[in-house]
Parts: structure tokens; C-alpha cells; sequence
């Protein structure tokens, strides 16, 4: 049976803009974070602290949690010591790492094997347990790498149980380039619920293939009520080629509303979050409502 609600982690100022190829103002991107906010959205990846050489629309994540009103869980992405001080510093209280189920694209990602990330993760979410920071893991090519192609369920639920030995809080588990169909989505998120029934596990579709949404309703029946996504479908990760936006906030909330689910998100006041940031991308905006 399908649930009374879900929630949506709407990701639009991290994943939307971090491949957006021109700077939008760090005066724009709050002012979207706002309107988001105002539209009801409870759950939010912010921004990330990572190297402004990689991804320089992400160069103002200070700013951006500093200058953001504190309500409900804010998210920032993090892919190092370094980057997790800094979001500290700013006064970040939920944080996100990343990592790659396929090596070949966690390199091109963040420069390091899937391996030697985990190696490095390891004491820096230990730590941040023993904080009482909240602790996201983005798992990301967990069905498919642009690279090396279809990714075993068997590799990411290793990986994922591994930060859950870490005690994570929350997986996000990530169709990265759009190329999951619902059969596998069904599949792996009820192995996924089967196996950490005491983590939050939330799925990240991209709609390379407009399959996102089949993907979430088929997710849904495995047991998910967590969703990332992004408003006016913006998005996609600039170390994976050939990979769009994030489904859109606006059809995922417009198809779970028709459905009797409930977000807590206004529908028109989302419409008018995207309209903020419509006039400051290139990348197209989804037609929305
Ligand atoms: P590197 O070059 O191997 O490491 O990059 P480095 O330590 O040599 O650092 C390079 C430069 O960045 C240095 O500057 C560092 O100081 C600086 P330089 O000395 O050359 O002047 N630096 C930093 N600056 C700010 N904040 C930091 C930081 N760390 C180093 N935290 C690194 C390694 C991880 C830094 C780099 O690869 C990186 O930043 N990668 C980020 C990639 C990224 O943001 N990808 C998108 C997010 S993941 C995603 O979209 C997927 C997801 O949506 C799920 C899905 O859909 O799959 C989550
Ligand atoms: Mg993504």
C-alpha cells in the first residue's frame, strides 16, 4: 500500500546549479533558497564545500549557509576533512558525502578510487557521529556508471552497508546519468529497506530517459517515501557525461499530490521558487505546471 506522505530533499541549489555553466549570484541562488523554503520545502541540499577549480558555481557554499534562514534540515555536500571544517565552520549541522559505486567514475569525480575514499571517509563520519551531525551518504552510479555501464545491487548494498556500520543516517541512493528502469528501481530499493530497515533511504533520479518518474512510483512501492529532487528538473553531475537534470521537483510533487500524497509543498508557491531561478540559468528549465 502506498504511504499518507512523502518527502522531497529538493536538491535544485546543489545538484541544479552545480552544472549550471554561468555564475549565478550568491544574492539569486538565496533568493531561490528562500522561495524554496517558502513553498514548504522541509529538506534542502544547500550547496557544497568543494574545490572551486572542480565546480566553481559551488565557490560561495560560506555564504550561501550563512546567509540562508535556518529551517528544517539543511544539507551541504562535502567531499574531504577539508571541505567537512569548512561546512562546520559555516554552522552546518547535516552534512552529505559522495561517493561512487564504480571506480572509474569516482575518479573523475573526486580523484580517488571507491576504495580509497571509503578509507577516507571512514574516521571523518565516525567523527561526525560522535558530534551528533547528521549524516547523509550519496551513493552515486548505484545502477549504472557513464563509464564502465550496468553496476551489480549487490556492489552498492555492500557500500551502503559499510556507512551504515558507520552509523550514517541516511542513504541516498543515485541513479546518476538517468539509465535505471522501474523493474530495477523495484528491486534494489526493497533490497535496500530489507537489509537497513533503521536508515533513512531516499532515491536520486536523474530523467535522462524521462524515467524518473516510473523509477519513483515504482520505488515507492518498494517501501521509499524520500526524494530527492530538483526544481524545474535542473541538474546533473559535470563528471558524468551524457547525464541531465534531476527529475523535477514539480512533477514528482504534482504526480504524489494526484496520488493522495501528501509533500507539505505548495504547488504554486514551488512554481514561482522556479520562476526566481529561471531567469539566471542557461540550462532549460522543465515546463512545469
Ligand atoms: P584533488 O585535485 O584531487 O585534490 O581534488 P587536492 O587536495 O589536490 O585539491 C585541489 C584543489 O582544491 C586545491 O587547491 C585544494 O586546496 C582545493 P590548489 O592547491 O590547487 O589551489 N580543495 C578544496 N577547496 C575547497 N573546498 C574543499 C577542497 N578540497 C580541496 N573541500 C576534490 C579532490 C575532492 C577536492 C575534487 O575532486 C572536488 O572538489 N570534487 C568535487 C566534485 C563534485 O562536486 N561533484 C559533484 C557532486 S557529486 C554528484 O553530483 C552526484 C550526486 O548528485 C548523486 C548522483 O546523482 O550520483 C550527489
Ligand atoms: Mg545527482
Amino acid at each position: 500500500s502506498l504511504p499518507k506522505n512523502a518527502t522531497i530533499i529538493e536538491v535544485g541549489p546543489r545538484d541544479g546549479l552545480q552544472n549550471e555553466g554561468k555564475l549565478v549570484t550568491t544574492e539569486n541562488k538565496l533568493q531561490f533558497i528562500a522561495a524554496l523554503q517558502d513553498a514548504g520545502v522541509q529538506e534542502m541540499e544547500l550547496t557544497s564545500f568543494v574545490s572551486p577549480k572542480w565546480v566553481p558555481q559551488m565557490g560561495d557554499a560560506r555564504d550561501i549557509v550563512t546567509q540562508t534562514k535556518k529551517t528544517g534540515r539543511q544539507f551541504v555536500l562535502t567531499p574531504n576533512e577539508r571541505g567537512i571544517n569548512a561546512a562546520l565552520e559555516a554552522g552546518a549541522q547535516s552534512l552529505a558525502v559522495f561517493v561512487g559505486v564504480s571506480n572509474t567514475f569516482n575518479k573523475k569525480n573526486i580523484n580517488k578510487t571507491t576504495a580509497e575514499s571509503m578509507e577516507t571517509l571512514k574516521p571523518l563520519i565516525l567523527n561526525l557521529k560522535e558530534q551528533g551531525i547528521f549524516v547523509r551518504a550519496c551513493i552515486s552510479t548505484a545502477f549504472y556508471c557513464p563509464f564502465e555501464g550496468a553496476v551489480s545491487p549487490e556492489a552498492t548494498l555492500d557500500l551502503c552497508r559499510q556507512f551504515v556500520e558507520w552509523g550514517v543516517d541516511e542513504l541516498s541512493v543515485a541513479d546518476t546519468i538517468g539509465m535505471a528502469n522501474p523493474k530495477e528501481s523495484y528491486e534494489l530499493f526493497t533490497k535496500l529497506i530489507e537489509a537497513f530497515p533503521d536508515v533513512l533511504i531516499t532515491a536520486h533520479f536523474h530523467d535522462t530517459r524521462r524515467m524518473a518518474l516510473a523509477n519513483i512510483l515504482a520505488s515507492l512501492q518498494a517501501g521509499v517515501t524520500r526524494f530527492d529532487a530538483s526544481a524545474g528538473g535542473l541538474g546533473g553531475c559535470p563528471f558524468a557525461p551524457g547525464a541531465t537534470g534531476n527529475v523535477a521537483t514539480e512533477d514528482v510533487v504534482n504526480m504524489l499530490h494526484r496520488m493522495g500524497i501528501d509533500t507539505g509543498i505548495d504547488e504554486n508557491l514551488l512554481c514561482q521558487a522556479i520562476e526566481k531561478i529561471e531567469p539566471h540559468v542557461t540550462n532549460p528549465v522543465a515546463t512545469g505546471m
